[in-house]
C-alpha cells in the first residue's frame, strides 16, 4: 500500500483548505502520520514547503484542487439582500472577492516538481494525463477524493495511485471529482463497495476521530485514515477560537449537516444562525436550495465574523462525530497522534 510506504503510520490529517497550513502539517508529519498542507497560493505554498522540509524528513502532501465545471447560476434578489444585511450588521461594505477557483495550477505543479512533494491530493477533480505522468515520474504519489464509487472508477483508470473516499459523515465541502455531482454515502456502505469496485488502495475519511473509528474503517478494508474534523482541534490548526470553543462545547446533540447555503456548494458544518436564516430564505425560492450560486459570495462575511469571534455568522466546520469531541482538552497535532497511538494499542 503505497501511504504505507510513505508514512510509518497510515493515518492522513486531512487537507482542510486555510485551516491545515504548515505548522499543522510539519507537526503531523514529523510524528509519523502523514501531514497535508492545504491549497495555499503559490508563492506561500512555497514558503510552507520549505519550512516543513526544514521540520521533518518525513514525507508530507500538499492539496491541489482542479477547477470543477460549475454551474454559473445568478444568486437570487432574497439571497443577496440577506447578505447586505449581514455585512450591515458586521459592519462591512461589499468587498468584491477574488474567484475561489480562478487560478492555475500549473505554478503549484512546478513547486511540487522543485521541491519533489512526497504525495499529492488531488481535490474536485481528476488531473490529466500530462500531469499524472510528470508527477508520477518525479516520484510523487497521486491521491484523488472521491463520494461515490463512480467517482473511484474514474480516479483508477485515470492512473491515481490511492483514493480518498470521503463519506456522507465527514465535515467540510463534498470533495466530489465530478462536480456538480457529488455522493453523500455513509462509511460503512460506501468504503465496503469502493474496495468492490477498485484495486488501489482506499483510505477512509469521513466521522473518524478516534482509535474506534480508525479500528472500524480498518477492519471494513481502509488501507488508511484521513481525519479532518478531529485535527481542527489541535492547537497548530488555524481553527478560529471561537469556532474551537463550538467544538470543544459540543454535546450528543450536536452534529453537522451536509448544504449549498454555507458557500453554494455542497458542504458540513455545525448548523448556526446563518445556515437556519438562509435555509429559511430558499424555502420561499421556487428552486429551492438549487437556487444558490455554486460560488456564493459570502467569504468576506465569514471572514469579518471570525475576526469578531461572532459564531451566528461564521461557517462552523465540522462532521458529523463533532459531538465526540465535546469536553476534551486543547491538544497538539503531536498529543493527538501520540493519544491515538496509545488507544490503538
Ligand atoms: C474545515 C475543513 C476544511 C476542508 N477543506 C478541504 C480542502 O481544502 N480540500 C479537501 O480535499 N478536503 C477538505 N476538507 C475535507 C477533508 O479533507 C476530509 O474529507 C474531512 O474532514 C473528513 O471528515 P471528518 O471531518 O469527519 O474527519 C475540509 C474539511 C474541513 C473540516
Amino acid at each position: 500500500m503505497e501511504i504505507l510506504i510513505v508514512t510509518s503510520l497510515a493515518w492522513i490529517q486531512a487537507p482542510m483548505y486555510k485551516y491545515s497550513g504548515s505548522k499543522l502539517a510539519a507537526t503531523v508529519s514529523q510524528q509519523g502520520a502523514l501531514g497535508c498542507l492545504g491549497l495555499e497560493p503559490v508563492k506561500r505554498m512555497e514558503e510552507s514547503i520549505k519550512y516543513i522540509k526544514n521540520i521533518t524528513n518525513n514525507p508530507f502532501a500538499v492539496n491541489l484542487w482542479i477547477k470543477p465545471n460549475l454551474p454559473q447560476n445568478i444568486s437570487p434578489e432574497p439571497i443577496t439582500n440577506k447578505l447586505k444585511e449581514y455585512r450591515k450588521e458586521l459592519g462591512i461594505e461589499l468587498n468584491p472577492e477574488p474567484i475561489l477557483y480562478n487560478f492555475d495550477i500549473k505554478d503549484h505543479l512546478e513547486l511540487v516538481l522543485k521541491y519533489k512533494v512526497p504525495v499529492v491530493i488531488f481535490t474536485y477533480g481528476i488531473p490529466d494525463q500530462n500531469i499524472i505522468k510528470k508527477l508520477k515520474g518525479n516520484g510523487t504519489v497521486l491521491i484523488g477524493s472521491a463520494t461515490t464509487v463512480k467517482e473511484c472508477i474514474l480516479l483508477e483508470n485515470a492512473g491515481l495511485d490511492a483514493i480518498i473516499v470521503q463519506s456522507a459523515e465527514a465535515g467540510g465541502h463534498r470533495t466530489s471529482c465530478i462536480l456538480p455531482e457529488y455522493g453523500l454515502i455513509g462509511l460503512s456502505t460506501f468504503l465496503p463497495l469502493a474496495k468492490r469496485s477498485v484495486k488501489i488502495p482506499i483510505i477512509a475519511a469521513g466521522g473518524i476521530v478516534n482509535a474506534n473509528g480508525i479500528k472500524a474503517a480498518l477492519q471494513m478494508g481502509a488501507d488508511g485514515v484521513s481525519m479532518g474534523t478531529l485535527f481542527l482541534t489541535a492547537e497548530e490548526c488555524n481553527t478560529p477560537k471561537s469556532h474551537r470553543k463550538v467544538i470543544f462545547e459540543s454535546t450528543a446533540e450536536t452534529g453537522s449537516i451536509c448544504s449549498r447555503v454555507f458557500t453554494g456548494r455542497p458542504a458540513s458544518a455545525i448548523p448556526n444562525r446563518y445556515y437556519k436564516e438562509m435555509v429559511d430564505i430558499c424555502k420561499t425560492l421556487p428552486g429551492g436550495e438549487e437556487s444558490i450560486p455554486w460560488e456564493m459570495p459570502g467569504r468576506d462575511i465569514f471572514g469579518e465574523a471570525a475576526r469578531k469571534g461572532n459564531t451566528d455568522l461564521y461557517i462552523l466546520w465540522g462532521g458529523q462525530s463533532v459531538g465526540l469531541l465535546g469536553g476534551i482538552p486543547t491538544r497538539s497535532a503531536a498529543e493527538i497522534i501520540k493519544g491515538l497511538e496509545i488507544e490503538m494499542k
